[in-house]
């Protein structure tokens, strides 16, 4: 783990309000994980105090990429940097996907700014055989990220299948006739319960990418507890997570 001043080297408006910040290094990040974040100071002057935690989207030797979502004062700020101002990320954090073993069906499910850590995890997977299914609420809000076998639903139906996300991943395990499949999500709770409901009487393996407030972004502040079944007590997302399988947690 370190804490260290990087380099913005560019800062692009993909889609409506959806972001993507490149920082770059003299250090290359080949031993960073998908899933794995950083807890990134937004501004010098420590306005906003806290650091705000994001995944890592993408990593090509020196740069780390982040996918963000404008949704308050720290990514506000965030939108606002240009290249060649500095910001400060302390990570990496948190532990990672766990893509290995003979998984033939791989599906990735983003609600929202949820797809931010595919570009990263899809990299690291050896089976090419995936589908990455994306919920927005509409149109304006789409992008692929130059990924391939994206597939749209919207609620307005402006883009892809009228519909949330988990009514277009139950088209999707219709048409799997055999072989071991994997969901990797990430998202909003709301859509993290309705996954879990969804997969009830399934016998088919969920990560899940938990999101929480968090302050320190280490296991220090007992910020971000979660419920886990095989646990006494609270596990902490910062820590113990964010990847969770969905079956161990209570959302
Ligand atoms: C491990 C982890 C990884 C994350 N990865 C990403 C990522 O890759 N891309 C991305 O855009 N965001 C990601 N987030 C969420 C991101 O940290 C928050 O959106 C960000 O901190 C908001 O900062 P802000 O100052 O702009 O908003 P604030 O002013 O702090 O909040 C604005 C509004 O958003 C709500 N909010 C803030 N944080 C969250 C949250 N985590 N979940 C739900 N609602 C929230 C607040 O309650 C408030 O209503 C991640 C969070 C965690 C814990
Ligand atoms: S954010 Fe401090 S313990 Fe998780």
């Amino acid at each position: 783990m370190f804490i260290e001043d990087f380099k913005i080297c560019s800062n692009v408006e993909i889609a409506e309000n959806t972001f993507v910040i490149g920082v770059e290094s003299d250090k290359t990040f080949d031993y960073l994980k998908p899933g794995q974040f950083f807890n990134i100071q937004v501004n010098e002057n420590y306005f906003p105090l806290l650091r705000r935690p994001f995944s890592i989207s993408d990593v090509n030797g020196n740069k780390i990429f982040f996918m963000y979502k404008l949704v308050g004062e720290g990514t506000t700020i965030l939108s606002q940097k240009k290249s060649g101002e500095k910001i400060n990320l302390l990570g990496p954090l948190g532990n990672s996907f766990d893509h290995s073993g003979d998984i033939e069906n791989l599906i990735m499910l983003g609600g929202g700014i949820g797809i931010a850590p595919f570009p990263f995890l899809i990299k690291h997977i050896t089976n090419q055989n995936y589908k990455v299914l994306f919920g927005i609420r509409s149109k304006n809000e789409a992008h692929d990220y130059g990924l391939k076998n994206v597939l749209f639903s919207s609620e307005d139906g402006t883009i892809g299948k009228k519909g949330n996300v988990i009514d277009l991943l139950d088209d999707e395990l219709k048409k799997i006739n055999s072989g071991k499949t994997k969901i990797f999500a990430c998202g909003p709770n709301a859509m993290f319960r309705a996954l879990q409901n969804y997969l009830k009487d399934k016998n088919i393996a969920c990560e899940v990418s938990m999101e929480s407030s968090m302050a320190c972004g280490f296991g220090i502040c007992q910020g971000c507890p979660i419920e886990h079944n095989n646990s006494e007590s609270f596990k902490l997302i910062c820590k113990d997570g964010p990847i969770f399988n969905i079956n161990d947690i209570k959302i």
